[in-house]
């Protein structure tokens, strides 16, 4: 890759903190995106002292119906030109559906679906335009079956799976690639984030952050596959649920996250 700009929501933790060291670390300019600004303005900096590249900082609340719109309208009034939009931001809840905040949902709706397919419409037509892109959204293994106890998170994780796929078909002849990233439990802020620290879902098989972004980058740069899973143990149970009835999987997913 040589120096195209980046875009990432969910810059300021996890995932997309470290998506952005890897990027800056390859000479790619950045735009950071993400509700806290302070992080992101220290991250920045950090990233233009030691890769030399510019980063810029927005500052932006997914779930407010109006952040990507205003989020594309900056980006565009700046004349930068994104070539990598990576729709990383997202978060989930845990809980049984009748006692968990719809506001919360409601919100994790909008930003785990509305503000992806949004910035991936702004962004996406302008690389159909150029005929050459990326476009990566972070789904979930959480995407390959129903989940209860965190029904709403699992649904819009399949959502991100499903839209990405498809979105790969139509635009492959359009010289943008489309790819969704399904990692397993992360060691990253999302567990808090989530209420999951009673569940069992993160007591094992927990991957760090660098491994799942080093895997994803890879695949990205390389292999260019539309779903990566990152983690042997992940791969193999996302393709070996296909072979099981679903009301089972539904089952055992609930045992796996039920709490401690
Ligand atoms: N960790 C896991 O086990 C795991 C597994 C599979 C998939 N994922 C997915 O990976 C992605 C990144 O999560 P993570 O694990 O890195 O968790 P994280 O450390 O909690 O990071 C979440 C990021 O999303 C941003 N974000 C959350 N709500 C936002 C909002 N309303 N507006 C703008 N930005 C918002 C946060 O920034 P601010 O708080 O500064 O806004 C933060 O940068 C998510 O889509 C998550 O669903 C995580």
């Amino acid at each position: 890759m040589n120096n195209k700009t980046v875009l990432i929501t969910g810059a300021s933790s996890g995932i997309g903190l470290s998506f952005s060291h890897k990027f800056a670390g390859d000479g790619h300019d950045l735009v950071l995106v993400a509700r806290s600004k302070d992080k992101l303005l220290s991250l920045a900096e950090e990233l233009e002292g030691k890769y030399s590249v510019k980063a810029h900082v927005i500052e932006g609340d997914l779930a407010a119906p109006r952040a990507s719109k205003s989020i594309y309208e900056q980006v565009t009034a700046k004349g930068i030109e994104v070539h990598t939009l990576i729709n990383n931001a997202g978060f989930g809840l845990f809980g049984e559906f009748e006692q968990t905040e719809i506001r919360k949902e409601v919100d994790m709706i909008q930003v785990n679906i509305t503000a992806l397919t949004e910035l991936s419409k702004y962004f996406g037509k302008e690389m159909v335009k150029r005929k050459q892109g990326q476009i990566l959204n972070v789904a979930s293994t959480a995407a390959f079956q129903p989940g209860p106890l965190m029904a709403v998170y699992y649904a819009t994780k399949a959502y991100v799976l499903s839209f990405s796929e498809a979105l790969a078909n139509e635009w492959e002849s359009h010289g943008v690639e489309v790819m969704a990233l399904c990692p397993g439990a992360t060691s990253t802020g999302f567990k808090e984030a989530a209420d999951l620290q009673e569940s069992k879902l993160f007591q094992s098989g927990v991957m760090t952050v660098e491994e799942v972004v080093d895997e994803a980058y890879k695949q990205m740069i390389n292999q260019k596959k539309v779903v990566i899973i990152p983690g042997v143990k992940n791969r193999l149970l996302a393709g070996s649920i296909r072979f099981l009835p679903r009301r089972m999987v539904t089952k055992i997913v609930r045992k796996v996250q039920e709490r401690i």
